[in-house]
């Protein structure tokens, strides 16, 4: 059914059951006519009445149960929303026939009890003592709870005869009219029930202070939360009118109830039975009582009805209500029930449409001054004799009218009850506007002018208060959200009505006409950046509100958005199933960037179909660092050097790492420094080197990378020695190393390159015949490659300078006549370092020229033996050098015969002991030149270590070719 239908079928039913003549501003509805499901003839269905919000409880006290005649029942009728349906039938656990269960029910108008008087049940041995029963609400059903019996009470009381719960569900009160009060019969009591709890428990028997026999103390009772009790005395006499009656009234002072006053009609008369019904409001201060055999001027038994207002400490009697359209024997007052707001008193015995004894109920509003808004209910289905208006009750704007009477089909008297409910003439709303404002929207209204209203929405299932919204020349405004109404999220459809209500009367106009809107799609949840290398943005979010993808419109997909101060936007789409993206594209370093995400309902995503946007920013990481570059000094010491990135931040940080193959030379590091030497472990090793710059929270940013090789180090010499015309050096051990390169510098140009490969210490020697008496710088470097170049000797290589000593004299020979000796020799060659000869005959000494190879020593004695020595001298003199080659000697005896000699080491066994001596003189000052020259060069290598003892040459024989 659309909402035009609907709104037709409403006004037909407005029409159909309008039985109503109204003098208010309310229409008033006939909504039900409740009728039980098995009901019989003389049931009495609707002797009495009570109804809440959602349940409507009648009274059928005639009714049979099982085999048992007038036992009782109640019926509960629950209200669906447009219709009551009859929901369970509650009968006594201990019933009896004539019980009378249902005479009297009254539901707590939160719904937790309902409790039933059968006040002609027999207690004990006590006929018609009386009972009154309480039904507790557990959820699901209604379980009978306790029976209420009096203390005191003795045969025919009629306990139970009228009841009343107050809406706290603290008290009950129970009237027991017939019962006698010391030796008044039928003075009448009645009963307070306090709930503890669990249990309800007689707190105080209430009598009048000035009671007397016949009064009928408890025909009719009520109690209300604001501790009043009414109790209606019909039968009392007033002074000396029989009969008048009176209603007393007991307030509860907190531990018991006492007696507050004696309430009577300001224009009684004997036999008006003031008092025959009374009601109490729960929450202000009305009473209203009763008085149907009232005349109204010469109207017999037309019937009046008393409201009393409480004044702060007294009631007053604030008015005499009577029934416009009234008549004789209408009985009006026979039923009465009050609230804050209305009134509604029942004329069982009044004509209504012609049919005498129909009924008819009135209601009064209370305008606030005066109670003389007067409302005339009747039966659209009404007949002769029903009796409706026999009972009354109201829960806020909604009535219930009991006619027990009414024939059912063709049971007489079965009885049935009529609902009523005024829709009230609040005007209808009518929305200007609702906008969607993302996952919220604001509504437009109109003011309804008349009274103070208040305003209502419904847009999910229920209709909700519109706290404090804004007047503006006579439009209401307000904005709904989630943080105050429920349930309003984005991308979701609603139907929005609004409406006036009277919440004093607890009645509402008719609801606005529905404005349809989509609500726009939410923000995203929980948006977070994250800057990554190369200058990506991460971006991660959750899900906006849902529905998401199951509503309509559903969320299509996602936007992002993203740019600098200084560059265009860049906008992408990305799936609705996406809860991340990565943006690569036209972003810089160090750079910070806008980033906003919404969702899109549409393919097109503008106006309506574009979600709330939600933003946020984050710097791109650093860029490379520039210009890195590093060097390598001393063979694995690395410096390097770089400037800062680009981009409007300084880094706080650099972080600077390197690696080797080797685990255990790796490092990272941050320094603040855009520089950093290390000393690296390992040698002849590439070297990677990562630079990044970093922020304070240390993100760092692309890494520049560089890759060095260390050098090898350098091998120590440790030891060396120049011999004869040949050299010896040994060096430590170097690592990582393919072998060593030795150079060997005699002047200005390199003249040897000799490639070893040695294990352990190393001992490096050259024996061949090198050119004495020159100085030889000799270099040593470990060959980082297999194959070793001379350009890769630089600062890991070690020098020493040597001088080699000049070569022997070989075959000395000399021939003697009786006075000279004449010898000859084979010569060096100048390019040996040779300067000359020292030719030595005995104590004399000549220096020869270096061409010079045969000398003749004249003046000689004849027949002696004379020693010959020749060495070759590395000076221009005959000092000795160390440098200076070993003599050759030999012995000669001048005789005129020529002496073969041998070589001069060899044949000194035949030679006089003073001819020995010269040699070792000569040996013992060599040597001590040695020791001076070392002593002399030693400064220049004082980073060498000496070893203690001298090792034995070795030579290189594999090597020597190579010698130049
Ligand atoms: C009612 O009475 C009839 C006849 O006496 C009997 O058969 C039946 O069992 C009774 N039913 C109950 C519920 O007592
Ligand atoms: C209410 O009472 C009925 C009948 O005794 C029982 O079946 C149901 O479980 C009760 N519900 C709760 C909520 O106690
Ligand atoms: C209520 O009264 C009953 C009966 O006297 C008693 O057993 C129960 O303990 C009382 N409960 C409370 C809460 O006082
Ligand atoms: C209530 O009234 C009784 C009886 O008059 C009295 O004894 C009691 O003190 C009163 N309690 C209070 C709280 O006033």
């Amino acid at each position: 059914m659309n909402n035009k239908t609907l709104f037709s079928f409403l006004t037909l039913i407005l029409i159909l059951f309008n039985y109503s003549i109204s003098t208010t501003g309310l229409i008033w509805t006939q909504t039900g006519i409740l009728i039980s499901n098995d009901g019989q003839t003389n049931d009495d269905f609707g002797q009495s009445v009570s109804m809440s919000e959602n349940y409507a409880v009648i009274g059928s006290p005639k009714s049979q149960v099982g085999n048992n005649t007038e036992q009782g029942k109640v019926y509960l009728f629950q209200n669906n929303g447009s219709n009551w349906v009859q929901y369970l039938t509650l009968t006594a656990s201990d019933g009896n026939s004539s019980d009378n269960f249902g005479f009297s029910v009254q539901i707590s108008q939160d719904e937790n009890y309902i409790i039933v008087g059968a006040f002609a049940a027999k207690v004990g041995s006590n006929y018609y003592q009386g009972k009154t029963y309480i039904f507790q609400n557990n959820g699901t059903n209604w379980i009978e709870k306790q029976i209420l019996t009096a203390s005191d009470g003795n045969v025919g009381d009629f306990f139970g005869y009228s009841i009343g719960i107050s809406q706290d569900d603290n008290y009950i009160i129970v009237g027991a009219y017939a019962a006698q009060v010391g030796n008044y019969s039928e003075q009448g009591k009645a009963y307070i029930f306090q709930n503890n709890g669990t249990n309800w428990i007689e707190k105080q028997i209430l009598t009048a202070s000035d009671g007397n026999s016949s009064n009928r103390f408890g025909w009719s009772v009520g109690i209300s939360q604001s501790n009043y009790a009414i109790i209606g005395a019909p039968f009392a006499n007033v002074v000396n009118s029989s009969e008048q009656g009176k209603s007393y009234v007991f307030e509860n002072n907190g531990t018991n109830w006492i007696e507050n006053q004696i309430l009577t009609a300001s224009d009684g008369n004997s036999g008006d039975n003031f008092g025959y019904s009374v009601g109490i409001s729960q929450d202000v201060d009305y009473l209203i009582v009763g008085s149907p055999y009232a005349n109204v001027s010469d109207k017999f038994y037309q019937g009046k009805a008393y409201l009393f207002e409480m004044n702060g400490s007294n009631w007053i009697e604030q008015e005499i209500l009577t029934a416009s359209d009234g008549n004789a024997g209408d009985f009006f007052g026979l039923s009465v029930q009050i609230s804050s707001n209305f009134s509604i008193i029942g004329a069982p015995y009044a004509t209504a449409n012609n049919n005498t004894y129909q009924g008819k109920a009135y209601i009064f509003q209370n305008n606030g001054s005066a109670w003389n808004d007067e409302t005339i209910l009747f039966s659209s289905d009404g007949q002769i004799g029903d009796y409706f208006g026999k009972s009354v009750n109201l829960y806020y704007s909604s009535f219930i009218v009991g006619a027990s009477h009414a024939n059912v089909n063709n049971n007489s008297f079965e009885g049935k009850s009529y609902v009523f409910t005024t829709s009230s003439s609040i005007p209808q709303v009518s929305i200007q506007s609702c906008v969607s404002l993302f996952s919220q929207f604001a509504c437009y209204w109109n003011q309804i002018i008349g009274s103070n209203f208040d305003y209502q929405i419904y847009y999910d299932q229920q209709w909700i208060s519109i706290q404090n919204p804004l007047l503006n020349n006579s439009i209401y405004s307000q904005l709904f959200n989630s943080s105050q109404y429920p349930n309003i999220s984005g991308n979701v459809d609603y139907s929005i009505q609004i409406r006036a209500c009277d919440s004093f009367m607890n009645v509402c106009g008719d609801a606005s006409n529905p404005w349809n809107l989509t609500t726009r799609i939410d923000s995203v949840k929980n948006l977070s950046l994250s800057a990554l290398l190369n200058s990506q943005i991460s971006v991660s979010w959750d899900y906006p509100d849902v529905p998401l993808f199951n509503s309509t419109p559903k969320l299509d997909h996602y936007i992002i958005s993203y740019q600098s101060n200084s560059s265009n936007q860049t906008q992408l789409s990305f799936p609705n199933s996406s809860k991340s993206a990565i943006l690569t594209s036209n972003l810089l370093s160090n750079t910070n960037y806008s980033v906003s995400i919404w969702g899109c309902s549409n393919e097109e995503c503008l106006n309506q179909n574009q979600g709330e946007i939600v933003s946020n920013s984050i710097f791109t990481l650093f860029g490379k660092v520039y210009n890195l570059s590093c060097s390598i000094s001393n063979s694995i010491n690395i410096e390097c050097n770089w400037n800062q990135p680009s981009g409007s931040r300084i880094p706080t940080n650099y972080t600077f790492s390197y690696s080797s193959n080797d685990s255990n030379d790796s490092n990272s590091i941050q320094i603040t420094t855009t520089s950093y030497n290390f000393t690296a472990l390992i040698p002849n090793e590439e070297y990677t080197i990562n630079v990044s710059a970093c922020d304070s929270n240390l993100n760092c940013g692309d890494i520049s990378t560089i890759n060095i090789k260390t050098k090898l180090t350098k091998p120590n010499i440790l030891y060396w020695n120049g011999g004869i015309q040949e050299f010896q050096i040994n060096f430590s051990k170097i690592e990582r190393n393919y072998g060593y390169l030795i150079s060997i510098d005699n002047g200005n140009t390199w003249n040897h390159f000799d490639q070893i490969n040695e294990s352990g210490e190393n001992v490096y020697g050259i024996k061949d015949n090198i050119p004495g008496n020159v100085l030889y710088t000799i270099l040593i470097s470990g060959c980082s490659e297999s194959t070793c170049n001379i350009s890769l000797l630089g600062p890991s290589s070690s020098s020493v300078s040597m001088i080699a000593k000049l070569g022997n004299i070989e075959s000395l020979s000399c021939s003697s006549t009786e006075t000279s000796i004449k010898c000859n020799w084979n010569g060096l060659l100048l390019s040996e370092g040779l300067k000359g000869y020292c030719f030595s005959c005995n104590s004399t000494t000549e220096f020869l020229n270096s061409n010079q190879t045969e000398f003749t020593q004249n003046n000689l004695k004849e027949g002696e033996v004379y020693l010959i020595s020749v060495f070759a001298s590395a000076l221009d003199n005959c000092l000795a050098s160390s440098y200076s080659g070993s003599p050759s000697y030999l012995a000669v005896l001048t005789a005129g015969n020529s002496v073969q000699t041998t070589s001069s080491s060899s044949s000194k066994a035949g030679v006089i002991a003073a001819a020995v001596i010269v040699p070792i003189v000569v040996i013992a000052i060599v040597i001590i030149a040695i020791v001076l020259i070392r002593k002399k060069k030693q400064p220049k290598y004082t980073s060498v270590d000496q070893p203690s003892q001298n090792k034995l040459l070795v030579s290189h024989d594999d090597k020597s070719e190579k010698f130049d």
